[in-house]
């Protein structure tokens, strides 16, 4: 295997968030971010970090849900993704929302955040964005107040297979894409690092990313873990294909260039062979698994 280059995972996600930052919420995000407020269940008065708060899809629903009496703080790495925020940003509404660049991996040296404690953290669509999100975890827990709940996600194994299968071929070429997806197995993952940092976890949910038509309660999006919903099927024979229509879109371009990209092609048809179930079919399940975990009193 080669040797991996060198990246800054924040950097990485500040030039691809940047990129997308006008084009964001036109996509399921903003709904998946209320249903992760939802879950949250917050109450009048309280306090929270949203986390990889980007476009402020979580801390505007938030801000409602806490009312005047609570409040809410944004970190986000991207510029480009907190102007968007900042442009929704009302003296009508939201006097109780601000925002913050910074990386969510390093927040002991957010000024803002000196001596706070929060009842809620939300990460919303971001932890498997970072290279260590079990080190991340474990600081941002110190972050909350006893009895405090935290909720984040993780993208199911099968989901957005292409990508997965570039990932792998990333590591393997010593060109990574900037995200650790490869990382989460399934829910127990999720629910290991969570009790690892320190929390009670209840709950781990498997919940639908993709819209459905006509449906926006949470309700039609909350899944069976062990029965999840399959988004696509695909065969062996459409490695080639699934290699075409990504390999040109940041970041696989990395593999793009002349003397990987033939290499790349083959690991992408070994990876994606490796994808399909006893029956030689491959199922894309659509679906997060989001956990709620408390801090103990
Ligand atoms: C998929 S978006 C999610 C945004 C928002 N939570 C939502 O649900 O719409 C991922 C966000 O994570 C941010 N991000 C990734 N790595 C980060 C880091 N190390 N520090 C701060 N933000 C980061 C990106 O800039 C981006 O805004």
């Amino acid at each position: 295997m080669a040797a991996p280059s060198i990246r800054h995972q924040a950097n990485d996600a500040q030039n691809l968030f940047d990129n997308r930052a006008s084009r964001y919420d036109d996509s399921w995000h903003p709904r998946f971010a209320r249903h992760m407020v939802e879950l949250a269940q917050l109450r009048p008065g309280e306090h929270v970090l949203d986390l990889a708060c980007g476009t402020g899809l979580v801390s505007y629903p938030a801000s409602s849900a806490v009312g005047p009496a609570g409040t809410v703080m944004g970190v986000d790495i991207s510029s480009g993704m907190l102007a968007q925020a900042k442009a929704k940003w009302s003296s009508d509404a939201h006097n109780n929302v601000e925002f913050h660049q910074h990386s969510i991996t390093g927040l002991d040296s957010l000024p803002e955040l000196k001596g706070k404690r929060f009842d809620v953290i939300i990460c919303a669509s971001a932890l498997v964005l970072l290279e260590h999100p079990a080190e991340a975890l474990k600081q941002w827990v110190s972050y909350l107040e006893p009895g405090g709940r935290l909720i984040t996600d993780v993208t199911h194994p099968q989901s957005q297979l292409p990508f997965i299968a570039f990932e792998r071929v990333g590591h393997a070429l010593g060109k990574p894409v900037p995200y650790y997806r490869t990382s989460f197995r399934g829910p127990n993952d999720l629910r290991f690092i969570m009790e690892a940092a320190g929390l009670q976890v209840a709950d781990v949910d498997l919940v639908s990313q993709m819209d459905i038509d006509g449906k926006d309660d949470l309700q039609s999006y909350l899944q069976d873990s062990d029965n999840p919903r399959i988004e696509r099927t695909f065969d062996v024979e459409d490695a080639d294909a699934m290699f075409d229509q990504n390999i040109d879109t940041w970041p696989m371009t990395d593999l793009a260039v002349p003397g990987l990209k033939l290499q790349a092609r083959k690991l992408f048809e070994e990876e994606w062979a490796k994808l399909a179930d006893a029956t030689g079919k491959i199922r894309e399940v659509d679906g997060v698994f989001v956990g709620i975990g408390r801090k103990p009193q």
